[in-house]
């Protein structure tokens, strides 16, 4: 018999309900708490200045300049949100992907920007090479593959770029084989050992990043991710690939998406005990702010709603662009 079945008595003696009839009531067993502490605000940088272009699939969502980017994470960290999640748009494409881990690239300008003027707040920097690559994968391809080893070497190049630009933690989100190992050795080598690895562990091929892709201009010119990017069925899969993360060096582990996903993040946090992370990802944004927008759901509760079960679920950071709106409503329940 579970600790469940045991403690519960037999109707009328037991009414679940009691501890339910008043808000304060409520407060009082309640088991998850949603803080400003648990979020990681995504934000685009593109080259320019004085840009700020919203992202017409996702509502109050821009790519920013760099010194627009500054000002927006000045704002972040005073709303009390300890993190953001850079991610680059360079001025140039090409088939090897070189913005991603060029020393003046915009991701790199960007950190370096950043931690000048509000050096407390957590820059975690995305390492992939998609939206630097003119066909727009992310990796090197040769003939009609995606191909692994060539471009973990460019990936750890990037990150090093980015750890030499001050970022606070590297979140390689390719799904490579080795990558993580790669990244760790390169890092290491440049007296690097203490900048944390989120890696993106147990990410999917989903049909849910079909906004991001337009945010980040990285939508792949033909083919698709299902090579590297796990199939949505699996599940056993997951708890293999976040196995082999951690051996090679994760200190971070995400799932991704979150929503439909939430049984593999609870298995993950089960099973692993790391500090997880659940990425809630653009799709899952911009149905809310659909639906809300058309007036079928209460757009602010459904967020709380999907952050407070994803945080139940098991996740310790999430990682989504409602960081901002949920910080207010936050404020506002105090
Ligand atoms: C890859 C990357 C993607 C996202 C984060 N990092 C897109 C992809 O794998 O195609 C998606 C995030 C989102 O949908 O919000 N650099």
């Amino acid at each position: 018999m579970n600790r469940t079945e045991t403690h519960v008595g037999t109707f009328p003696i037991s009414r679940l309900r009691r501890t339910r009839m008043t808000a304060a009531l409520r407060s009082m067993v309640r088991e998850t708490e949603l803080s400003k502490n648990d979020f990681i605000y995504p934000l685009f940088v593109v080259p320019g200045k004085k840009v700020k272009r919203e992202v017409s699939s996702m509502a109050n969502v821009y790519q920013m300049s760099v010194d627009e980017i500054v000002r927006e994470c000045v704002a972040v960290k005073s709303m009390g949100i300890p993190a953001v999640i850079l991610f680059g748009i360079p001025e140039a494409k090409d088939e090897v992907g070189s913005g991603a881990y060029d020393e003046h690239g915009i991701v790199q300008q960007a950190v370096r920007a950043i931690k000048k003027e509000v050096p407390e707040l957590v820059v975690v920097t995305d390492v992939c090479l998609c939206e630097y690559t003119s066909h727009g994968h992310c990796g090197i391809v040769r003939g009609d593959e995606i191909v692994n080893d060539e471009s973990i070497a460019l990936l750890a190049r990037e990150a090093l770029t980015h750890a030499q630009a001050g970022a606070d933690i590297i979140a390689p989100s390719d799904m490579f084989d080795g990558r993580v190992k790669a990244i760790r050795t390169i890092l290491d080598e440049n007296k690097f050992q203490n900048i944390p690895i989120m890696s993106y562990a147990a990410k999917y091929a989903s049909g849910f990043y079909g906004p991001f892709r337009e945010a980040a201009e990285s939508t792949p010119k033909f083919g698709d991710r299902r090579s590297h990017q796990m199939d949505p069925a699996n599940a056993n899969e997951a708890m293999r690939e976040v196995a082999q993360d951690i051996q090679e060096g994760a200190d971070i582990v995400m799932v991704k998406p979150a929503m439909p996903y939430l049984d593999i993040l609870y298995r993950v946090k089960q099973q692993f005990g790391l500090p997880t992370a659940a990425y809630n990802v653009s799709g899952e944004y911009s149905m809310v702010k659909a639906a809300a927008k058309n007036g079928w759901i209460d757009g602010e509760r459904v967020m709380m709603e999907m952050l407070t079960g994803i945080k139940r679920a098991g996740a310790d950071m999430i990682l989504t662009y409602f960081a901002k709106e949920a910080a207010q409503y936050l404020d506002r329940q105090r």
